[in-house]
């Protein structure tokens, strides 16, 4: 027998809590070789013993483990979200986890809330920047707390970090087809070079040169503001999208609302060959926290995702069925038009991978 994928859990603050324990409880169902291993990070851990992560753990993740399953991180009681920018943004930053991969997926009509819209209409993807952009923690200020205040943040864009994303884009038509089968043959390159002259100016000229290597791939570009308009009006027209770290966040929860909302979102930070880092694009939903209300499916298919990648193609798409099966039938959540809890949702998706 094949050994064990050895996988860390991270379930993370608020609803990451109910939800991953569900999530594993379907890949448990799906009798996949996966060895797991739980890590109490999060805002309880901080304000228990000040640990955000403890020292090594990310040489530790690399090294022992095939991939990292996290919920979301971000506490109310943790206001400077200092713990979440070391867990999260630490394994981002730090394990060079630099393709985040957010797949957008209209399982069925229902769940879309734009007019005549099919699941074969919603069926794109967005690959996000992972390791630079204005998220890099780069500036200052300057005479704070005076009317002079002054604040700077950076937007970092390198070479190299465009070019590998870039590329992502192009390998990932090769790699991947849509739903109905038939191949993904364009890459959209989103961004605001008119304004951002510099930094997306290199995005500009990256993009030119790596999408000439690719010939058999449709090569398009947008401004994101535009962009924003056409995944309302036309989100059909949409294959491979490929953006800096700000803007492929702000697009996913837009992306998301297609799908049904965050609850539905799914995503991956890969860097290939590394231990990458799987995750629901939702975060920790303070308000919702505790009460069984919140949907798990975000979760499962980030499950699935993440079994697909260690090679398990069989146990994912056993999950993706299951949860298309619930989405049919409305075994689900409220959010999503269902009647059932959080663990409700799961355990029904859950039987089904078992009877498959
Ligand atoms: P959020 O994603 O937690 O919530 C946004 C909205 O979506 C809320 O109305 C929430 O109830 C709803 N929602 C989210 N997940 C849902 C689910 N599974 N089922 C049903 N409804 C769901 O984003 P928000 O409110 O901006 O942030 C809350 C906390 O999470 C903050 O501390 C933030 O920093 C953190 N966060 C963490 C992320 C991560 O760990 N990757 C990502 C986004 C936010
Ligand atoms: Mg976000």
């Amino acid at each position: 027998m094949a050994s064990k994928k050895r996988i860390a859990v991270v379930p993370g603050d608020g609803i990451g809590q109910e939800v991953i324990p569900q999530a594993v409880r379907v890949i448990e169902a799906t009798g996949a070789p996966v060895e797991l291993t739980h890590f109490d990070w999060g805002a309880e851990r901080y304000l228990r013993d000040g640990v955000t992560v403890p020292p090594d753990a990310f040489t530790i993740l690399a090294r022992d483990f095939d991939a990292i399953f996290v919920g979301a991180i971000g506490d109310p009681r943790v206001p400077s979200n200092i713990h979440a920018k070391e867990i999260l943004l630490g394994m981002r930053f730090k394990m060079d986890l630099y393709a985040n991969v957010r797949p957008v997926r209209l399982l069925d009509a229902s769940l879309c809330p734009l007019k005549n819209v099919e699941p074969k209409d919603v069926d794109f993807v967005v690959l996000r920047e992972n390791t630079e952009g204005v998220y890099v923690d780069v500036g200052g200020c300057f005479k704070q707390g005076t009317p002079d205040e002054v604040a700077v943040q950076e937007d970092v864009n390198t070479r190299k970090g465009v070019e590998r994303i870039i590329r992502y884009a192009f390998e990932y038509c090769n790699h991947h087809t849509k739903q109905d089968g038939t191949p993904r043959r364009r890459v959209l390159m989103a961004d605001k070079s008119n304004v951002l002259t510099y930094a997306h100016g290199l995005w500009q000229r990256v993009f030119k040169e790596v999408s000439a290597e690719y010939p058999q791939i449709q090569a398009q570009h947008m401004y994101v503001d535009a962009l924003c308009l056409q995944m309302v009006r036309d989100p059909h027209s949409l294959d491979v999208i490929v953006t800096n770290n700000m803007f492929g966040d702000i697009i996913t929860d837009l992306a998301a609302a297609l799908q049904g909302g965050l609850g539905m979102a799914a995503s991956g930070n890969i860097h290939p060959g590394k231990t990458s880092m799987f995750e629901p694009v939702h975060g920790s939903a303070p308000p919702i926290a505790g009460k069984n209300i919140a949907n798990p499916i975000g979760s499962i298919l980030t499950a699935a995702m993440m079994l697909g990648h260690l090679g398990m193609a069989k146990e994912a798409s056993k999950i993706e069925e299951a949860v298309l099966r619930a989405v049919q039938e409305k075994k689900t959540t409220q959010d999503v038009g269902g009647k059932l809890g959080t663990r409700e949702a799961a355990e029904w998706i859950a039987n089904s991978v078992g009877r498959n």
